[in-house]
């Protein structure tokens, strides 16, 4: 597996080898923490390695019977600041990890896409056959989501002859604990927390991008990690699967939940919201759930722990946003 130090590399690692399967780690730490492997260190072999590296990623192919490629960057903020970051670990990752499968033998290759494919889905609750775009190839922000399309044509079009099983997941707005903190539920919690911090009484007023209109379906780590396991271990070759959960929700409404968590009320304060952004994201999952996927945990549930775990370690903010690797 590539990127397995990441939020949800590590969390597939652990389900992976609770299931009995046997697991190589190529990271660069580049945004990885070893803190999430702490408990199985001992049961996996890590390798520190870069995926624009072919040596690297063909030493950690050896003797594989699958690649899971994770490897990349995400936070919205690099999509802006580091779009040839993106791209540049988008091709070079892609292509290495293709080249060592091919090269070793390796008859499964497993990707993970994202939501983002669609910008602007045209079709909300969306299905896994809705065009992919790229609205306008100026604009820094798709520089993630272009990554991806090239990443799966590359990969399906190997598939057509050179593998036995090519699958894809796009994973739609997976959180929880230790998730980064360059994404809109962390940056609510630190946001919710500083204000309560300042203003002692009364309603607390929360800044966000644009006016919390915006839908998204947020997915907690736990059955994202079910629902990926069972689409690539179950799923069929070259089938694409949405996973996350059907549940929209509005941006403000996680916003005054946070807020409530911490025990206070929040009035939203709108402010300009960057180019590029997309009105609502919201994954059809039935082609995942026919495999046996079953969302479980509700928002309340997830947001109250990972609320819990990021006031519990705001010392840990602001460290490894992206690791020097890259300079
Ligand atoms: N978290 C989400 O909601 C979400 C949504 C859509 C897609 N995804 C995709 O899922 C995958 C995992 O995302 P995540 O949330 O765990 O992110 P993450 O940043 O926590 O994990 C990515 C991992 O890749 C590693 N990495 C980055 N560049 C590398 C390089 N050049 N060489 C080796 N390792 C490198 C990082 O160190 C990190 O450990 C990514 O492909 C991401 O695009 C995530």
């Amino acid at each position: 597996m590539t990127g397995g130090s990441g939020f949800i590399g590590s969390s597939l690692v652990k389900k992976w080898l609770k299931d009995g399967h046997s697991l190589r780690v190529l990271d660069n730490g580049m945004r990885g923490q070893m803190r999430r492997l702490s408990d199985v260190e001992d049961e996996i072999e890590f390798i520190q390695g870069d995926v624009r590296e072919f040596d690297a990623v063909n030493h950690a192919s050896k003797g594989m019977d699958a690649i899971a490629h994770l490897a990349y960057i995400n936070g919205t903020e690099f999509f802006y600041s580091k779009p040839e970051l993106i791209l540049e670990i988008a091709l070079k990752g892609l292509i290495n990890t293709i080249d060592a499968a091919l090269k070793n033998n390796i008859g499964q290759y497993w990707l993970m896409s994202s939501g983002e494919v669609y910008q602007t889905p045209e079709h909300v609750p969306t299905n896994e056959s809705v065009s992919l775009k790229v609205p306008d190839p100026l604009n820094p922000r798709y520089s993630y989501g272009g990554g991806k399309i090239i990443s799966e044509l590359y990969a399906l079009n190997y598939g057509l002859s050179n593998f036995d099983k090519v699958v894809v997941v796009r994973p739609h707005n997976v959180y929880g604990p230790d998730m980064g903190w360059e994404h809109v539920i962390p940056q609510f919690i630190c946001r919710a927390h500083e204000l309560n911090a300042s203003i002692k009484t009364g309603i607390l007023p929360f800044d966000i991008q644009g006016d919390g209109s915006n839908t998204r379906a947020f997915c907690f780590i736990d059955d994202f990690t079910e629902g990926a396991s069972l689409a690539f271990q179950k799923g069929g070759h070259r089938e694409i699967y949405h996973v996350g959960t059907s549940d929209e929700i509005s941006i403000s409404q996680v916003a005054t939940k946070i807020a409530s968590l911490i025990g206070r009320d929040a009035s939203i304060v709108a402010s300009k919201e960057p180019e590029g952004q997309t009105s609502r994201r919201c994954p059809d999952i039935s082609k995942v759930c026919a495999l046996g996927y079953n969302p479980r945990v509700t928002l309340d549930f997830g947001l109250d722990r990972t609320t819990d775990w990021y006031l519990s370690n705001l010392a840990l903010r602001n460290t490894n946003k992206l690791a020097s690797a890259q300079d």
